[in-house]
């Protein structure tokens, strides 16, 4: 069996993909702030290496697989701190865990509000400056009403730390394929009030336009992430697969 550690594990996504990992022989080593194999807290440093610490804990110090699919759409600074140095932190402090398994790999749940409207100083600074300097810069969007751009900016950063970290010597190098699959709208905990509120939804099917068989659940994301992370995996890395009805082909148009 191979052993798999999975972010937000406890909700959605992360535990759709857990269940299926179980159900289909791999050992599942879950991370989430609520109840989970390690509780740890990803918005901060500290917390960060406690979910490290615990999962090496567990799995020996090889480890065959990391999704991190834990996330928030807040639109608040915090956002930045759980999607982009949330993920990249655990991502990083798991790599060498990867780097001593047989056929390693790992994945990262994007979005497609990556591909929205951005603050473009919020995602350098993620990818250059550090999570201090981000972070005062998401605070100023706060304070300008621009909140809202703070998930597609974590999602945005995320895909472009991905894209170059996929084929240094530490990922591609080390033999570890790295992907996103970025998702359209999930029915999911996160979801739900969107669902609920009319005009929301409205807003939503606007801007997210799913074509091919309307939302899914999170066990259709979990099938991909499973295959990211497969053995039958062996040769895709720094994409980001756009799993969302349809969505992003609609709006881009046929540019490839
Ligand atoms: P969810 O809210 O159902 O699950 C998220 C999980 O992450 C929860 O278990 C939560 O406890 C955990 N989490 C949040 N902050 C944390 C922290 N600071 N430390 C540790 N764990 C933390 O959400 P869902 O929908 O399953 O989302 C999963 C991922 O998919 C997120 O990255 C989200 O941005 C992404 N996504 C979701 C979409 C959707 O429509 N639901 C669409 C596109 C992307």
């Amino acid at each position: 069996a191979r052993t798999i550690a999975v972010s937000g594990a406890a909700s959605g996504i992360g535990r759709a993909l857990a269940d299926l990992l179980r159900e289909r022989g791999d050992r599942v080593i879950g991370v989430d702030r609520d109840q989970s194999d390690v509780r740890a807290d990803l918005s901060v440093p500290e917390g960060r290496e406690e979910a490290v610490r615990g999962v090496l804990d567990i799995c020996g110090g090889v480890l065959d697989g990391v999704v991190a699919c834990a996330g928030i759409s807040d639109p608040e600074p915090l956002t930045i701190r759980v999607n982009f140095f949330g993920v990249t932190g655990l991502l990083e402090g798991l790599r060498p865990a990867l780097a001593a398994a047989p056929a390693p790999r790992a994945a990262v749940v994007g979005s497609i509000s990556g591909t929205q409207p951005v603050d473009r100083a919020v995602v350098a600074a993620c990818l250059e400056a550090g999570e201090e300097e981000a972070l005062r810069l998401a605070r100023e969007a706060v304070a300008r009403d621009r909140g809202g751009r703070l998930y597609p900016s974590s999602k945005s950063a995320l895909a472009r730390w991905l894209r170059a970290a996929a084929v240094t010597p530490d990922w591609a190098g080390a033999g570890i394929p790295l992907n996103a699959i970025a998702p359209g709208v999930v029915r999911t905990p996160m979801t739900a009030p969107l669902f609920e509120d009319e005009t929301m939804r409205k807003i939503m099917d606007q801007a997210v336009p799913m074509p091919l068989n309307g939302h899914a659940g999170p066990e259709v994301v979990a099938e991909a992430l499973h295959w990211l992370i497969s053995p039958g995996n062996s040769h895709m890395t720094g994409q980001v697969v756009y799993l969302d009805g349809g969505a992003e082909a609609m709006r881009r148009g046929p540019d490839v």
